[in-house]
């Protein structure tokens, strides 16, 4: 967010947090500096950056995003209190990944529909994505706002529909994780081996485009491969069966005919 232009006040109670934030601005600079963005605002003398444990008054601003302790009556508590200290009209947010949904996080609010997840993915001053993950009491204005205002810090928001446990991404990675270990585990191939397996192919390709674009681009190969038990061996994978009427489903999507 600093880098993104803001001002910004870190509330922890860590004594030595101030030293923490600027050690761990200093380290992300030259890589952004690399990437050609401007560092100015990370230096030590910036005057965007505050610090204030108390979170009445660090919650003055027009956003508030939280990343607090995981236990969800942690997160009940700080909740509540930003929500005291907050303007009527800031955007309130929280980076949680975990499986506490918006709608736990917010039961101790007098307004839960002010909440809304803002999940981004480490590391944050590099990856895009923001999951941006309402309870089905979000107001949507909120969500939109959300959106504006990731969007504005040079974001790619992703709205979901509803609250699931991991949120889409990390979902996925659960999902290749668990073939990983049971390729390693049937010694298929070493972790060594796995890891440069997925950075010298899908790992490249996924980048460009995902499962379903790459899906419907193969199409027919995947089709001529059908009668191997490639498909049917995945663990959690669809069966043949399915993998065919899917197949036929997303031509039918790409193709504009549904
Ligand atoms: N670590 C990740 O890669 C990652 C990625 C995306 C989202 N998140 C989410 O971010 C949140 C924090 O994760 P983490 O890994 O940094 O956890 P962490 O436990 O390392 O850090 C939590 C921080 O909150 C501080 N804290 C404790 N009580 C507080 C209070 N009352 N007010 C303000 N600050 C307080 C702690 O001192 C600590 O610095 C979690 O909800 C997590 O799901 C983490």
């Amino acid at each position: 967010l600093t880098h993104g232009g803001l001002d910004v006040t870190v509330c922890d109670p860590l004594p030595d947090v101030a030293e923490r934030v600027r050690a761990g601005l200093r380290e992300i600079a030259p890589t952004l500096a690399q990437l050609g963005l401007c560092v100015d605002e990370l230096t030590d003398s910036a005057d965007a950056l505050r610090f204030d444990p108390d979170a009445a008054s660090a919650v003055a601003g027009t956003v508030v995003q939280e990343n607090g302790p995981e236990p969800p009556e942690v997160k009940q508590q700080l909740w509540s209190a930003i929500e005291a200290g907050a303007p009527a009209n800031a955007l309130l947010a929280s980076s949680s990944s975990s499986g506490i949904p918006t709608s736990v996080m917010s039961q101790a609010m007098r307004q839960p529909g002010r909440l809304v997840i803002g999940h981004l993915f480490n590391p944050p001053y590099l990856v895009p994505l923001v999951e941006v993950v309402p309870s089905p009491g979000t107001d949507p204005e909120v969500v939109e706002a959300a959106v504006a205002f990731y969007r504005a810090m040079g974001k790619q928001p992703q709205v979901l529909s509803r609250e699931i446990p991991g949120f889409v991404a990390n979902r996925l990675q659960a999902a290749l994780f668990r073939e990983a270990v049971h390729l390693v585990a049937q010694g298929v191939v070493t972790e060594q081996e796995l890891d440069a397996v997925v950075t010298s192919s899908i790992g490249m390709r996924w980048a460009v485009a995902g499962p379903f674009q790459t899906f419907h681009h193969a199409e027919d190969r995947y089709q001529s491969v059908e009668s191997s038990a490639l498909h049917d061996s995945a663990p959690s994978g669809p069966t043949r069966g399915e993998w065919r009427s899917r197949n036929r489903f997303f031509g039918l999507a790409h193709a504009g005919s549904l």
